[in-house]
């Protein structure tokens, strides 16, 4: 077998893999543009050769390039990701940024089901006088979220274990903001997202089962006046819309996502 990196690179079957061994070569191996297109057939040393043969055959299992690289970006910022989690979603940050663009000073977020951490890291970081809890279910998630707390130096986020809302106190919160699971158990969308954990993804009741629970464990934990916003699938949001109404929210709204798809729906706890 060669150990050039040309002859890796005519291995790979699909262009969107050759993408994503270019921009991990660059990232994991540290290759320059000079080393990947006019140096292909240098000999590779043994660490290079090793960690090559890891892309490709973990892109042979279908692992996503964000787990290979333990690293994924989101709302501007690099946040360490494994099995463990989701990796955030673009679609996510529309929800980060409508927080950050309508504020007021020194409130009290939940970012319930965190994951990450990317959601309540992010409006943390954009908002200091914010005190920004995340919480999530899944103590695996939570060990993730502590390690983007402390690489991104997030002092106003705090990390809690909990099952969606139930150990808050009553009318603690001025807003809080979820992306819970939401795709229904047979959903065939569920085979590509095979290496992301069930538990962020599935949701019993046709996806909306988490989703009910929190819009009503919201009401004990949202401040009158309090706002929920929360993502979902894009089929869900009449559905979402008459969860909000049943308790007792108003203004309620709709945020697209960039495939002008209804995604976020938010309203005021009255
Ligand atoms: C779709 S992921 C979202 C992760 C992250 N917030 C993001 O947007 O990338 C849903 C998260 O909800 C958590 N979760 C599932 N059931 C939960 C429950 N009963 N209570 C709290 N968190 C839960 C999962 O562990 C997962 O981290």
């Amino acid at each position: 077998m060669s150990n050039k990196l040309s002859y890796y690179q005519e291995e790979l079957n699909s262009d969107a893999i050759k993408d994503e061994f270019i921009f991990y070569l660059k990232e994991k191996l540290l290759f320059s543009d000079k080393d990947i297109y006019v140096d292909k057939d240098r000999e590779l040393n043994k660490e290079e050769q090793n960690l090559i043969k890891e892309f490709i055959d973990k892109k042979k299992e279908g692992v996503p390039l964000d787990y290979i690289l333990n690293s994924t970006k989101f709302y501007e910022k690099d946040f360490y990701v494994d099995s463990r989690v989701l990796i955030p979603r673009p679609e996510t940050e529309i929800l980060v940024d409508y927080v950050n663009n309508h504020s007021s000073p020194s409130m009290k977020v939940l970012d319930a089901g965190t994951g990450s951490g990317c959601i309540g890291i992010s409006i943390a970081l954009k908002n200091p006088s914010f005190q920004v809890y995340g919480s999530d279910y899944s103590e695996d998630a939570l060990n993730v979220a502590l390690i983007n707390k402390n690489n991104l130096n997030v002092d106003n986020f705090s990390l809690v274990h909990a099952d969606w809302l139930s150990s808050f106190k009553k009318a603690y919160f001025d807003l809080i903001v979820t992306n819970p699971p939401y795709i229904a158990d047979q959903d065939s969308h569920l085979e590509n997202l095979k290496h992301e954990p069930n538990q962020a993804l599935v949701a019993n009741d046709n996806g909306l089962g988490d989703i009910k629970l929190i819009v009503e464990q919201s009401t004990e934990v949202l401040k009158s006046g309090g706002m929920l916003m929360l993502e979902h699938g894009y089929q869900q949001q009449e559905e979402v819309e008459n969860i909000f109404k049943s308790n007792h929210f108003i203004d309620i709204i709709n945020l697209k996502d960039f495939q002008e798809l209804p995604r976020i729906t938010l309203g005021t706890f009255e």
